[in-house]
């Protein structure tokens, strides 16, 4: 009799301490599990380091926030787990106020070229290096390089995207000022509306997810478990 005491104790224990089941912010919200992990509620063995959603305070509709380096705040409207896709907008809705604080190399997401999809039918995007310029009117001719900032436009000043890839991007034109660069974003980043998708190039569990199997990390040595079902702990060696 005992034994079964103390097995279920033990069969207790341990699922209190594996408790990575998928949640989400709300009702609407985006399904969050491996390897995107919801911070204060999953365990850090959940999900990778730099994977860590939270919740917006706001209770009556709650948002799902994930932080990007170095200090910018975003909102996931929806997270594609088979084309590993995360698509992301700025609270305020103009991304390029938070672009000059985004350094995307010291994330685990890229803006993804078209290329980098695995399914054509996703749209990519143009990804390029940008200098950011405040100008007191329009220059002459930069409506074929640039892209107005609306957002960051009005009081007598336009503001400018102009691509490294034109030689012109440095030139000081018509006493603009340069504001900042941002490195590696897809030029829809600057649109009012922007609804940006990035791309988590882990390779790690592909395979699997378009198989209909789940991954998660094992508790001890955060080596890869590869799991049929989100509730079954059985190890499966790959997909
Ligand atoms: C909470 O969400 C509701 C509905 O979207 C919104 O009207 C309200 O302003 C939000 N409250 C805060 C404190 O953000
Ligand atoms: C961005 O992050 C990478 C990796 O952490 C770092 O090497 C690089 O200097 C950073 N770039 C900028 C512009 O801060
Ligand atoms: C791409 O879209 C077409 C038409 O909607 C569909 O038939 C095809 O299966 C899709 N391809 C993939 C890889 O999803
Ligand atoms: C942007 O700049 C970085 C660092 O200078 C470089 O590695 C990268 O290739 C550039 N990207 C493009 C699209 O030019």
């Amino acid at each position: 009799m005992s034994v079964y005491i103390l097995l279920f104790f033990l069969l207790r224990f341990s699922a209190a301490k594996d408790d990575c089941t998928p949640t989400r912010c709300s009702h609407h919200g985006p399904t969050i599990r491996f390897p995107f992990r919801l911070k204060n509620h999953h365990p850090p063995h959940c999900g990778y380091p730099g994977f860590d959603l939270s919740c917006s305070p706001n209770t009556t509709s709650a948002t799902t926030i994930l932080h990007l380096p170095v200090s910018v705040k975003v909102l996931v409207n929806d997270i594609d787990y088979k084309s590993q896709l995360i698509h992301i907008k700025d609270p305020n809705s103009c991304f390029p106020q938070q672009l000059r604080n985004l350094n995307l190399s010291a994330a685990p997401f890229i803006a993804p070229f078209p290329q980098d999809l695995p399914n054509p039918n996703l749209s990519g995007s143009f990804v390029g290096n940008f200098s950011v310029f405040s100008c007191p009117s329009t220059p002459p001719d930069w409506e074929r390089i640039s892209e107005r900032v609306t957002c960051l436009s009005g009081h007598g000043r336009e503001v400018y995207a102009v691509n490294h890839m034109w030689d012109t991007y440095e030139a000081p034109m018509m006493r603009c000022r340069k504001m900042y660069n941002v490195w590696s974003v897809p030029y829809e980043a600057f649109y009012q509306t922007a609804d940006l998708q990035l791309r988590w190039p882990l390779a790690v569990c592909r395979g699997c997810e378009a198989e209909g199997k789940f991954c998660r990390l094992s508790q001890l040595a955060r080596a890869l478990w590869v799991v049929i079902g989100l509730e079954s702990s059985d190890e499966v060696d790959s997909c």
